[in-house]
Order: C-alpha cells, then structure tokens, then sequence
C-alpha cells in the first residue's frame, strides 16, 4: 500500500467536510449549503458509502476528499495530501523527499556507468578487453551492454563522483560505496567486470559485476538492495527485448552472459532472472507483453530444486491471476488476457545458454521450441528423481504434484490436471481428488477470498480496483502514444469522470501538457511517480493506432457512463429528502436530466457484438 492509499484508508470524508460545514444527515448521506457557492437550500451532498461529495447546484462538481481539499483550502495535489495526512497522523514529507532520492540514485548510477565504461577504454583494462573478447563478445555487445570496469585501486569512483557534486553518503546509498565503521568511504566495486542493470524503464537501477581472476571470491557481486535496485523485481536486458518479447513470447535464462549471448545471435527476446530463482514479479513483468514465457535451465542440478519450488508457486500465482481478470467483466476494453503458458527447457549437463548458443547458435530455436509445459516438465522431473514403483515415492511425486495442481483455480483445468496424473501414476481419479489439500478441494473462488494478495506489489500492479480500469486505461493510452492525439482529443477527456484523485491529477498534468506554453519542467507530484511510471510502464495491449483510438473511445465512454450512473444514484439518494412533487426541485430536474444523458450515452455505446447477442 502507498502512503497515499494509506491516508485514504484512514480518512472518513464525513468527519473531514464536517469540519468545514454543518452537515445534516439526509438519508444515507449528508448534505449542507454548498462551502464552494452562495445558496439558501442545501445542494451539497457526502456520500459516506463512495467517500465522495458532490454539488448538485451551481457548482456541479463533486470529487473525493482529496479534491475536497484541495477546493475548500485551495491548494495543490500535493498540500492537500500532507494536511490529509496531517490529519490521520501520516508525515508525508519523507515520500516527497523519496521521489526525489530515487532520481537522484537512477542519476548517479547513471554517472557511475558512463565512468566504468571510459576506464574499460583505458590502458590498465586492457587484460579486460582481451578477457570479453575471449568470451566471444563483439564490439557492438559491448557498446549494447554497456559492459564497464571498475578500478582496482584508489577508490576513483568516489572521487569522480564526489567530484561531480554528489555526497558519499548518497553514493553509498545508490550501492557503489560502503562507509567504514570510522566514516570513511571506499568504492565497492574494485577490479571488476562491470554490468550495469537498466530497469524496466531503461534507468540505470544497479550493477552485476564479476570477477576478473577465476580464483576470486565472489564470482559475481551485485548492487545491494536499494530504493531504486531489487534484484528480484528487475529482469536483466529486459528494457532492450519489449518489442521481440511481445512478438515471439519471452525466454528467460539465468546468467547476464547467458543473455548478452543471445542477443549477440540476435535472439533478442531473452532476459534474465540474474541467478536467482525466477520470482512471481519476474514473470508480472514478462506477463505485461506475453503470455508466452520459456525457461531455459541450465543443465546443472545444483539450485533445481528451488527453480522448481519457484516456478510453482509463480505458475500458481499467474493461473489466479489469469482467473481473476477472466472472471472480471466490464473490462471489454482490455483485451482478455491469454492464460499463461509458462515451458521448461533444460540444457544438456553442465552447458548454460552462453556455451550453447556460442557452439550452436543454429539449434537454440529448435530447443526453445522443444520446451516442455511446466506441468509435463515437473511431471517428468520429479518421476525422475524418485523410485516411482515404491508406494512412497510414487505418493511423494503425487502428493507435489498435487500442491501444484492445487494452484489451478479453473475446475476445468484442474480435472483435466487431474486426469493427466490418475493416468500418469495409475492412480483413481477420485483418490487423487481427496488426497489434495482441503482449500483447493473446495473450488477456486472461495479459495481466492480466503487468500491475501502475495504481496502489496500484486495488490497494486492488478486491475483490482474494478471502477479504476477505465480510468487508468485512458491515461495509459494517452501517456503511451503522445503522438496519436491532439488538443482537442486530450481535452475531451474530463477529469469530473474520474473517481480516483491520482488519475485525476494525472490526467490535469496530460492536460496541462497539451497548453502552448507548457513548460518542460512541470511534472507529477513526486507521491503520484510511482503510479505514474506504472501507468507508462504497463501493458501496451494495442496493437494498431486504430485500436488505441477505439480503445480510447470505448474507455472515454465508459467512464462517462458510470459517472453518469454515479450522478444519478447520488442524485436519487439526494431526491429522496426532497420533495418530489414540488416541479421546481433543482435535484429532480438534474435527475431526469442525467437520466437522459445516461440513454444517450447508452445510445452511442457500441452495439453488441454478434456472438454475445
Ligand atoms: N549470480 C549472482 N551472484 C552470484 C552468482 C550468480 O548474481 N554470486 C547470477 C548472475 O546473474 C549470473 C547468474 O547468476 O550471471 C548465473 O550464475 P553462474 O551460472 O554462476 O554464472 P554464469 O553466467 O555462467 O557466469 P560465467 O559464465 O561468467 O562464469
Ligand atoms: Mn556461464
């Protein structure tokens, strides 16, 4: 959860408006005399159920308590969040302080990168320039890769960054130096290969670096954990294979050389996880542009098992994600997502995708399209490893694969799961069925209920504020393809559609940009980055500028559309306290005239298609 989702949560828009207005209670909400104009009978409404307020009279305009705020104390986004906070107990300086740090940290990481690169030009690395040549490496993967090296002695990083003006304190902060217990500071990386790690977005997040000598110790050392570097959030290469990824599906390997490699063959849509076990954010990321994704093991036994245990539980993950949007209607604008075909290929022993594709790059097609289906690899990798003929390991083998097949939320799917495995073992059906664990048993949807996102991350990278899809499809569009549309396009689009303050803000600041004189430096409120980069990072879903515009439109009008119910419902709510015979009722006439612009809307919403008919 943001700080911002945060102090939302903790708010009570009834108690906040109550401290500027006397509100009476009015059915299931409130009303008072509009604090935003002059009026004698009461058109202003706060709606407890929808934390929303709303001016049926002369100002028409309705929001959230951060636009309440924002109107009533005429500040900015950003002010009315510290009072907000302020007022739940939540300092929000720190965060505004973070947005800033995190460029800061992409900058210097940046800075440190180009240095790295210049010294590998240098006499003294010569030995490092034979080494990558002796990998095989041409000159255009290191230009492409970025491929640096860190000095050995005199802690020069420092002193070139110190001297461009940054602290120590925040070059160690970025992990490209440690501080001594006497504070003193020395560069971290020392006579190493260097290899700096771009983020999703391109932003210089970290560095891989290996050791030059094969009898040093680590092999390979990486950034710490930062605020802007998470080795398991980040997929290496990732940011140069988007494209090939979303046209030929995504193959991840687990080394950096591993990937250099492949792209150097031109087989461009592979990434790797950087060692570790590929993680469920790893595959949110490779998900956002395919549903096609292969794994190509190395053919070392070391570390397989937490492959597997991994791949489960990211393969379980992605089925209940693949669910969920399944089953989320309203969202026809989004393309429904294919499920997730998640494939195994394992290289021969002791071979990793760099040897095999420098020895023979002809045949890495043909053994990435031999990969096998998790299931069917698991299946096989585990009657591998156990005597499947004894009553204990054949149940062993059953019993994982039942766990795993536990995670299918599609009662369809995990029959057909079900079946493979009876056959596969010569096991009852039904015998299975019991031996699986409980939750799964009683079907997916209450074992969703009962279970919490993963992680905070999940809860936020999902579509699952229902009513917010439309909103944040339209700024994706429009943040995505700033090219496809004009003023009067950008223009049409009304924040009042907007439920959620964040994308309302976002959606001024795209407004904003359109005006003449727009200035360059303007940007978002350093708490609305976040969401921001998300909503320029994800799911470019459409194809062709003719599906963006239709998209769009479909969103647009979406939008309008609930705004419209929104009014109405309010409205009635509203209608309700008023006298409904008097025919000069402001909110009577408002709510025939919403209902009007509700069956035109309804009028211009596309026509259902033939086969939902
Ligand atoms: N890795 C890491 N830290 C380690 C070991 C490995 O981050 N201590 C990651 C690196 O991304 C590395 C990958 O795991 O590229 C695979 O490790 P390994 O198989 O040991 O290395 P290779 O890529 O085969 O390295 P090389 O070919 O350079 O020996
Ligand atoms: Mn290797």
């Amino acid at each position: 959860m943001t700080q911002l989702d945060d102090v939302k949560s903790r708010l009570d828009i009834v108690e906040l408006v109550g401290g500027y207005v006397q509100l009476q209670r009015a059915g299931s909400s409130f009303k008072a005399n509009c604090p935003f104009h002059q009026e004698r009978t009461p058109s202003f409404f706060v709606f407890p159920d929808r934390q929303s307020w709303r001016c049926f009279g002369a100002c028409a305009e309705g929001g959230d308590a951060f636009s309440f705020v924002m109107k009533a104390d005429r500040v900015d986004f950003r002010e009315a969040l510290v009072r907000l906070g302020a007022r739940v107990g939540i300092t929000i300086t720190d965060q505004v302080e973070t947005g800033g740090r995190s460029q800061l940290l992409f900058e210097i990481n940046d800075a440190a990168r180009q240095f790295f690169q210049r010294v590998l030009a240098e006499p003294e690395a010569a030995f490092v320039r034979e080494y990558l040549r002796g990998r095989g490496l041409d000159d255009r993967s290191l230009q492409t890769f970025e491929f640096g090296y860190s000095p050995a002695r005199d802690n020069r990083l420092l002193a070139h960054l110190t001297n461009a003006g940054y602290e120590p304190q925040t070059i160690a902060e970025a992990g490209l130096a440690r501080e001594t217990e006497d504070g003193r500071f020395y560069d971290l990386f020392r006579g190493r290969l260097m290899i700096p790690i771009r983020d999703w977005s391109a932003r210089v997040a970290g560095f891989g670096s290996r050791a030059l000598d094969d009898n040093a110790t680590p092999k390979y050392l990486n950034t710490p954990r930062t605020p802007v570097f998470d080795k398991s959030r980040i997929l290496y290469a990732m940011h140069l294979a988007k494209e090939p990824v979303r046209q030929h599906g995504a193959v991840i390997v687990e080394g950096y050389m591993d990937a250099v490699m492949a792209h150097q063959h031109g087989f461009d849509n592979v990434v790797a996880s950087m060692g570790t076990a590929l993680t469920e954010h790893q595959v949110a990321l490779v998900r956002r542009l395919t549903h096609r994704v292969t794994m190509a093991l190395d053919g070392d036994p070391a570390g397989r098992n937490a492959t597997l245990r991994s791949l489960e539980s990211s393969w379980g993950v992605f089925q209940e994600r693949d669910q969920r949007s399944a089953n989320q209607t309203g969202t026809s604008v989004l393309q429904q997502p294919e499920a997730l075909d998640l494939r195994v290929a394992e290289l021969p022993p002791g071979k990793d995708p760099d040897d095999f594709i420098r020895h023979s790059p002809n045949e890495w097609t043909g053994f990435i399209e031999s990969a096998a289906p998790l299931f069917d690899y698991l299946l096989a990798a585990l009657t591998e490893r156990v005597d499947v003929t004894s009553a204990d390991g054949r149940s062993w083998a059953a019993q994982t694969m039942l766990r795993f097949v536990a995670h299918v939320p599609d009662p369809i799917k995990r029959d057909f799961y079900l079946d493979a495995l009876a056959a596969h073992f010569g096991v009852d059906v039904a015998t299975l069925r019991a031996a699986m664990p409980m939750a799964a048993r009683q079907g997916g949807a209450g074992r969703r209920n009962n279970r919490a996102p993963a992680t905070a991350d999940e809860a936020t990278t999902l579509p699952d504020h229902h009513g917010n899809a439309a909103e944040e499809l339209v700024l994706k569009i429009l943040l995505q393809h700033p090219d496809q549309f004009g003023e009067e396009t950008v223009k049409s689009v009304r924040p009042e559609w907007f439920a959620r303050s964040e994308n309302r803000e976002i959606l001024r600041y795209v407004i904003s940009l359109m005006e003449p004189n727009a200035n360059d430096g303007d940007s978002v409120a350093p708490e609305l980055e976040q969401h921001f980069q998300h909503l320029l990072d994800s799911d470019p879903v459409l194809s062709t500028p003719s599906k963006v515009e239709g998209a769009l439109k479909q969103a647009c009008l979406r939008l309008k559309r609930e705004h419209s119910i929104n009014q109405n419902s309010q409205l009635a709510i509203a209608m309700a306290d008023e006298d409904l015979e008097d025919p000069d009722s402001t909110i009577a006439s408002l709510w025939l005239e919403s209902k009007n612009s509700l069956r035109e809307i309804d009028l211009l919403r596309q026509p259902a298609s033939p086969h939902n008919r």
